[in-house]
């Protein structure tokens, strides 16, 4: 009786042990672009800057399942998602080309001089007219 019981608490000690060291899987599982090893705090901050440039919510690029109510965020079935990772891409290149970094400043991706929000203004599609031409033509 005593025997088994030390053979238990080992076996179950060691499962403990392998599941808070070995498998330590990683918090995101699709990231292409951003860092992997980014916090989930960075993530967020990242995502809802997206949102906000766009004026759109996290299932414009997001895959949302209505029966089980669950997102699956790592899912690339949303064209969105796809064309939003080539954005990144872009505005990432113009930051690196016309916009150098500093010398000695981490986490570059993260710090950006265009970002998305100097293009979208809060629309998906950017405008690409000067809008107050119409509205002052409309007006007279
Ligand atoms: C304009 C498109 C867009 C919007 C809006 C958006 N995301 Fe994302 N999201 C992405 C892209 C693109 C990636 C993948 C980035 C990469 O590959 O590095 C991503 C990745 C993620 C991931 C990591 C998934 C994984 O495991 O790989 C999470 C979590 C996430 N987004 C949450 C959100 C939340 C929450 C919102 C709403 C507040 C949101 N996103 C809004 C485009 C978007
Ligand atoms: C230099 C300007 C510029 C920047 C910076 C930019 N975009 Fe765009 N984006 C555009 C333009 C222009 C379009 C529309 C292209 C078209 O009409 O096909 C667009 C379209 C998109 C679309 C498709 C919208 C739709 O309804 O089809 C997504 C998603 C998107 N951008 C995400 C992003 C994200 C995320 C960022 C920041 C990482 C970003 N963009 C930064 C100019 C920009």
């Amino acid at each position: 009786m005593k025997k088994t019981f030390l053979i238990l608490l080992g076996f179950i000690s060691f499962i403990t042990l392998a599941a808070f060291t070995t498998f330590d899987p990683p918090k995101f599982k699709n990231l292409k672009i951003l860092p992997k090893d980014i916090s989930e705090q960075a993530l967020d901050s990242i995502m809802e800057h997206y949102s906000i440039s766009l004026g759109v919510k996290c299932g414009f690029c997001h895959v949302h399942n209505e029966l089980r109510k669950t997102w699956d965020m790592a899912s690339d079935a949303k064209s969105e998602k796809l064309i939003a990772r080539k954005m990144m891409l872009m505005t990432n290149g113009i930051n690196a080309k016309y916009f150098p970094p500093e010398k000695g400043v981490k986490d570059q991706q993260l710090i950006q001089t265009i970002t998305c929000y100097t293009c979208h203004k809060g629309e998906a599609i950017p405008v690409d007219m000067p809008q107050a031409k119409e509205d002052s033509l409309s007006n007279k």
